[in-house]
């Protein structure tokens, strides 16, 4: 065949060819030995006495190149929030970090997240990798999950068209990007032997339903399962997850790549459905090696897997480009550009929780600024674990120790003393790290204008024990306030805490982990340059006991390192009791009140809302939104779906959309809604019943602002795909 007609240009490397017929043609031309050496592959890092694999930049993971087939190495970096540089392998390497993903849910923004997503790839390819362990797409179950700042939101919606988003922009760089923690993996705590426990219509309706619409908008190369089980059946080779969802239901195209030291067995995995067992070396045995090879030979594993592993893996590398323009070390990156585009999206993220007596937007009044705590005169916190980032010039403290790593608490240096004092010239501003109370009150007492910075470090591989601000935190913000009646509170606390000291302070705004720009976004917002767009991607509870699982899992009693032995019985967590309704489905079903709602946030501006239509074919929502207010600013529009003869229904996010207006302009939105989340799932069908259906524009969750009822007849469409997912 013309395959291989030619050695020196064979049909996989002529980039006319489809990415299928490449693929095809390459997997042919591979021997076992090639097969074996991209199904398991270590970590690219030294581990214990092991060196880096030869031919290795250093990072995540390596898969040697085939230079005879001219195909190249497998690089993978993580993440999503930026390219990290574990343990610091090449020495110096630093890179541009992006806002937490939850802030980027908090943009509601999904060309935001695409725009990220870009850089992301640019530098993952500027810095020789081909692979990027991106697109966290885990719902918020869990509002102390260590991890929630990687993930985007507690709504399948705004998860799935942001992940999408940040997917499409990685891979635009001729990068793959991985989808993950496939799926539902709410809690780090003990993480590698909880069970998810969940009926499969709810896990359709929800967490699978964030996976399915991100893989059909970012089409991601490959996928990563949890560490976690779900029902019962490690992730990593659940026959139901990889192949009767994955495969047969959503026709998805690339390769399933475990996570590191999530990898338990050989036949039943490969068989299940994992392509690849990734951090081979902290696995307790090589089962992707040797053992397969031994089940290759007799017969236990067909030899075609391996040739279908093969396909999947290059058929995404061609699809991206990443053999046409292959990515090297040494590219040039314009960081200061990175930069502005990391501030951007920080600004877009920041949600003004409350602006009482509008505080906000401080002026030019202020002659004394005191700023209070979290290391605000040195830069702003990131999240920990594998997806951290570490600018150049980013403050390390001592964080935690995870899989015999130690992770550091980093602090990216984006600084808001300086970057306050340069857009308030003409104010003193000064910072104490509020450890000393009777050293800050009276400083406290002497500014015009407080801004109390608080802290929540949040890291991989454990949970944060309770919701409340550690550390005196809570009492520092109320005994400032005592002294003050000018008190802001800045959170960066990577997702949500108990703020029952809300009321004493009249200004709080959210900054999550906000980045390589957050100093300056976060100053911008405060003094008015950028006018709050951000909405609350979670909701913030009043209690923990209003949670569906109030009682957390104790660290004592489990493990949570991967590549640890797991000796003792797997812990069920019954994710049953809300099932499908997350977060603010949870509290609207159970009636109780909170402190925010899902979708909450502040503006300096207003809007009105008016020539709302429906259009029943295409459930398609239009509106004008005209900027009533005196400032520059961006509307997010919110709607909401209610079933008035099913109160059982609760009120779901099924359309939203962001405009940027200038005062006194209008302008058109439409929003296409998102048929699937009007329905049900019942047995292999998405069902939605005919009836009355309101649909209305809400400001947050919980709050209408107009609507309309109309009634739908019945529809209903097969859970399994026509055309692939890719
Ligand atoms: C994390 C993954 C990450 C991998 C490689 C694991 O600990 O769960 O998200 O991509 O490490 O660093």
């Amino acid at each position: 065949m013309d395959s291989h007609s030619s050695s020196r240009h064979p049909l996989w490397l002529n980039p006319a060819r489809t990415p299928d017929e490449r693929a095809r043609a390459a997997t042919a031309a591979m021997d076992e030995a090639q097969k074996l050496s991209w199904m398991s592959g270590p970590m690219a890092i030294p581990v214990g006495c092991e060196a880096k694999p030869e031919g290795a930049i250093g990072s995540a993971g390596y898969f040697p190149a085939m230079p005879a087939l001219g195909i190249p190495a497998q690089q993978q970096s993580d993440a999503s929030l930026g390219i990290g540089n574990l343990e610091n392998v090449r020495p110096g390497d630093t890179a541009t970090a992006l806002p937490s993903s939850l802030m980027l849910g908090a943009s509601f923004d999904p060309d935001l997240a695409r725009e990220t997503g870009r850089i992301v790839g640019a530098e993952g390819h500027a810095k020789g990798f081909n692979v990027v362990l991106g697109g966290g797409a885990n719902l918020l179950r869990e509002p102390r999950g260590g991890r929630i700042f990687e993930y985007v939101s507690e709504d399948p919606l705004l998860t799935g068209r942001i992940v999408g988003g940040s997917i499409a922009g990685i891979q635009s760089q001729h990068v793959v990007s991985t989808i993950k923690h496939y799926a539902i993996n709410p809690e780090e705590t003990g993480r590698v032997m909880v069970s998810s426990d969940i009926g499969e219509a709810a896990l359709r309706e929800s967490d699978l339903l964030a996976f399915e619409m991100a893989i059909e908008i970012g089409k991601p190369g490959a996928i990563m399962p949890g560490y976690n089980l779900v029902n019962g059946e490690w992730a990593s080779e659940n026959r139901f997850l990889l192949s009767e969802v994955l495969r047969r239901d959503w026709g998805y195209q690339g390769w399933v790549m475990s996570d590191w030291g999530a990898t338990h067995s050989t036949v039943k995995a490969v068989l299940a459905g994992l392509d690849v067992q990734s951090g081979a070396n902290i696995d307790p045995a090589p089962y992707f090696g040797a053992p397969l090879a031994e089940a290759v030979a007799t017969g236990r594993v067909p030899a075609a897997r391996l040739d279908q592993s093969m396909y999947r893996q290059l058929r995404s590398l061609f699809a991206v480009g990443a053999v046409d323009y292959p990515a090297m070390p040494g590219g040039a990156i314009d960081y200061a550009a990175h930069k502005r585009i990391a501030q951007r999206a920080a600004e877009g993220g920041i949600v003004l929780l409350r602006n009482e007596g509008a505080l906000l937007p401080l002026g030019q009044g202020p002659q004394h600024i005191l700023l209070v705590g979290a290391h605000a005169d040195q830069g702003v916190l990131s999240g920990g674990g594998s997806s951290c980032v570490t600018p150049e010039g980013s403050l390390k403290m001592d964080g935690a120790s995870f899989a015999g790593l130690s992770l550091e608490k980093v602090y990216h240096p984006s600084s808001p003393l300086k970057a306050i004092a340069a857009v308030a010239p003409r104010a003193v501003v000064t910072y104490d790290d509020g450890r000393d109370l009777d050293r800050v009150l009276p400083l406290a007492a002497k500014a015009d204008t407080v801004i109390i910075f608080a802290e929540l470090w949040r890291s991989e591989g454990e949970d944060v024990q309770g919701l409340s601000l550690p550390d005196g935190q809570e009492a520092l913000i109320t005994r400032i306030a005592a002294h003050n009646p000018r008190v802001i509170v800045v959170l960066e606390t990577g997702g949500p805490v108990l703020m029952l000291w809300r009321e004493s302070v009249p200004a709080i705004l959210h900054a999550f982990y906000a980045g390589s720009g957050g100093g300056e976004a976060i100053a911008a917002l405060l003094f008015g340059h950028v006018s709050p767009s951000g909405r609350l991607p979670f909701t913030i509870p009043l209690s923990e006991e209003d949670l569906p699982r109030s009682a957390q899992i104790d660290p004592q009693t489990v493990v949570s390192n991967p590549g640890q032995p797991v000796d003792r019985p797997v812990v069920h967590r019954d994710y049953g009791i809300e099932g499908a309704d997350i977060g603010y489905r949870w509290f609207s079903r159970i009636k109780r009140p909170v402190a925010y709602p899902f979708g909450h946030g502040l503006s300096y501006t207003r809007f009105a809302h008016s020539d709302f239509a429906l259009d029943r074919k295409t459930l398609t929502v239009s509106l004008c939104v005209t900027n009533t207010g005196r400032v520059p600013g961006a509307e997010v529009v919110q709607i909401y779906a209610l079933r008035e003869d099913e109160p059982a229904f609760q009120p779901r996010l099924v359309g939203f959309g962001k405009i940027m207006l200038k005062a006194g302009a209008s302008g058109l939105v439409t929003v296409p809604l998102e048929p699937r989340l009007l329905a049900r799932v019942e047995g292999a069908s998405w069902r939605r019943p005919s009836g009355t259906y309101r649909f209305e524009i809400r400001r947050d969750a919980l709050t209408p602002i107009l609507g309309e009822s109309i009634s739908l007849p019945e529809w209903e469409q097969s859970l399994r795909h026509e055309t692939p997912v890719d």
